[in-house]
């Protein structure tokens, strides 16, 4: 997975397509990436300059493109230091004359940078990538600060300071460059710490050896000690059951392990897989109220204890599955951005709740009204406030038989907090995007939410489509997802037994949009010759998998074959594919089907299983 850093530079010195600077056809976006990128460029020439790098083959290949970076970069820096001296060098951050160009420069990095700084949220390397910042060579020279000094310099007037672990750094100059954009200016004249547990993308290697450079200072011992142990916004994260599979601790994504996934029809709550965003909010239940806004006849506002006892309570079986499940696969085609989910981002319960429908009709919706979408908002927030939000169309919310549910309950007890205690909408046969969980507010709305999951992530695009050239405005976001099935038993890479002559093969399948898995055909050689595999599988006294009713299968179906081991094998390609109700199957490879952010992976699944001989 390409760094922020080595991701912009590779769009900067990419010898096809646009010059740096050049605007992209589709969205602008472009245009941001490659100012930074040329900034970052430029700095790189300098690291390189004084490596003495400069004059290798490698670098001479690069050169056609320093001059419409120094242009796009001359350009930038007189932007910014009309009326100033623009030769001023770092170590003199004060008194920058930043007025226009700040003001543009951030907001056009903030909105440009999105897609990077959201991918950053959720890569999955950052955690195991942290390494502390050494001072350069020991740095036994730098001045000694204290935390108040280091507050004085909490603006780009001031000079923009920031402490990380003991150290003491002047980012000033840094601020054009962030890929987050003006976020970085919290942390200003204050501790890196929490805002990097929020944006674990910053603990990789890379970011720290940049930040390395600006490093003006250290914090006196007894500051240090304070300083080490800032507030973790992810502390009050509850706990987590010690077997799933963690994809990123902060925020915690994890899934459970693949050969567990279908031991039960019904996943337990503690093996369920869990996708955040953001730190888990915690919800005292007593004072928690749930805004309904955007009808006719005014807010309302519910709490717990109404949702509870003011409309009747619905039950409903379903599956929720992440976009990026299977990403994992998608990647080994070609790098994709976001965690690397096996199979198992999927997961099946039974949810209990008001139904949405009810609520709203209660709320004042008229049936045949204006509105065409259904906002959610979470109690889930960032640094800047910003919350977790998502919506669905007006038409799958009012639905009688949507069995969209403002669920308080999960397999039979109040949700968990990681599942959304103390209520989260459940939109069954749709994306798990669109459960919100810890939901705070309902929009009834002619518009779709504005939120950055809603817009600019979560949408599926063409093999084609790189980041030069994705606009995110082009695509709907995903709703329905396709039809999916994976094998669970016997798990890639093992070893199984022909003692018996027969192999057991087992595995879930499911669709969206409340379509019914009417087949799986599971496969033993590579997809040359087909079986077709049991449907059910679900334990004795759990509910069966079968018979929904029609458009409301929105549970999976667990799956299951046992067939002849071929004789002499000595390996097998195992591959299964399910077909729904409508017909839709799914494609035999991933290739035609991979996207730039590794969503919608449905591809046959395959696993590779050495047969050992007793
Ligand atoms: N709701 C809030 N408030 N915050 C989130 O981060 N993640 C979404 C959705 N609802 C999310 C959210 C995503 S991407 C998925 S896949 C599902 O929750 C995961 O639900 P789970 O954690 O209960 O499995």
């Amino acid at each position: 997975m390409k760094s922020v850093t080595s991701l912009l530079l590779f769009h900067a010195v990419r010898p096809e397509g646009r010059q740096v600077g050049q605007r992209s056809p589709a969205t602008g976006v472009g245009d941001h990436c490659h100012l930074i990128a040329s900034m970052l460029f430029l700095r790189q020439c300098g690291r390189l300059a004084r490596l003495g790098l400069l004059r290798t083959p490698r670098f001479q290949s690069l050169q056609d493109l320093a001059s419409p970076l120094s242009v796009c970069a001359s350009g930038l820096r007189s932007r910014r230091s009309s009326g100033s001296d623009s030769g001023r060098h770092r170590s003199e951050p004060h008194g920058h004359e930043h007025t226009f160009s700040w003001k543009h420069l951030l907001a056009g990095l903030l909105a440009g940078s999105g897609a990077v700084l959201s991918y950053g949220l959720y890569q999955n390397q950052a955690e195991k990538a942290a390494t502390p910042v050494e001072s350069k060579g020991g740095s036994p020279s730098l001045p000694v600060y204290t935390q108040e000094e280091v507050a004085k310099h909490c603006s780009l007037a001031e000079g923009v300071w920031v402490t990380y672990k003991g150290g003491v750094y002047d980012i000033t100059e840094f601020v054009a460059l962030h890929p987050g954009g003006e976020k970085i200016l919290l942390a200003a004249g204050g501790a890196l710490e929490p805002f990097w547990a929020l944006y674990a993308v910053h603990n990789q290697g890379h970011v720290l050896e940049i930040l390395s450079e600006y490093k003006v200072g250290e914090l006196s011992p007894e500051e240090r000690e304070q300083a080490d142990s800032a507030t973790d916004p992810y502390a009050d994260d509850p706990p987590r059951h010690p077997a799933l599979r963690v994809n990123s601790q902060k925020p915690f994504n994890a899934e459970p392990p693949s050969e567990i996934l279908t031991d039960t029809y019904i996943t337990p709550s503690a093996f369920f897989f869990k996708r955040n965003h953001l730190p888990v909010p915690r919800v005292d239940p007593g004072t928690y109220r749930l805004e309904i806004q955007g009808l006719p006849k005014g807010p309302v506002s519910l709490s717990l204890a109404d949702l509870k006892s003011n409309f009747p309570k619905h039950t409903v079986t379903a599956t929720l599955q992440c976009a990026g499940n299977r990403r994992l696969e998608m990647n080994q085609v070609k790098q994709v951005k976001g965690l690397n989910w096996g199979i198992a981002a999927i997961s099946n319960a039974t949810w209990a709740g008001a139904r949405l429908r009810d609520v709203l009709l209660e709320a004042g919706y008229k049936p045949g009204s204006k509105f065409q979408h259904v906002q959610f908002e979470g109690l889930d927030h960032d640094v800047t406030g910003t919350t977790y939000g998502a919506s669905i169309p007006i038409r799958k919310a009012m639905s009688e038989e949507g069995d969209v549910l403002l669920a308080y309950e999960m397999n039979g007890e109040e949700l968990p907090r990681d599942h959304g205690y103390p209520v989260r909408v459940v939109v069954p046969g749709t994306v798990g995007a669109r459960n919100v969980k810890w939901l705070a507010k309902i929009v009834v709305s002619e518009e779709e939410s504005s939120s950055h999951w809603q817009q600019n992530d979560y949408k599926g695009f063409s093999p084609g489509t790189d980041w030069d050239t994705v606009d995110y405005k082009s695509a709907p976001a995903i709703q329905e997802l396709p039809v999916q099935s994976a094998i669970t038993q016997p798990a890639q890479g093992s070893t199984v037994s022909c003692s018996k002559g027969e192999l057991t093969v087992k595995g879930y399948a499911w669709s969206g949009g409340g379509r019914e898995v009417i087949r799986v055909d599971v496969s033993l050689d590579g997809g040359k010759t087909w079986n077709v595999a049991t449907l059910g599988g679900a334990e004795e006294g759990q509910e069966a998998a079968t018979s929904p009713p029609p458009g409301r299968a929105w549970a999976w179906k667990l799956w299951e074959l046992t067939v002849p081991l071929p004789a002499e094998t000595q390996e097998l390609e195992i591959v299964c594919k399910a077909v729904d109700n409508s017909y839709n199957v799914q494609p035999d490879t991933m290739a035609p089907v991979w996207n730039l952010r590794g969503v919608l992976s449905n591809a046959w699944h395959r696993v590779k299983v050495t047969v050992r001989k007793d």
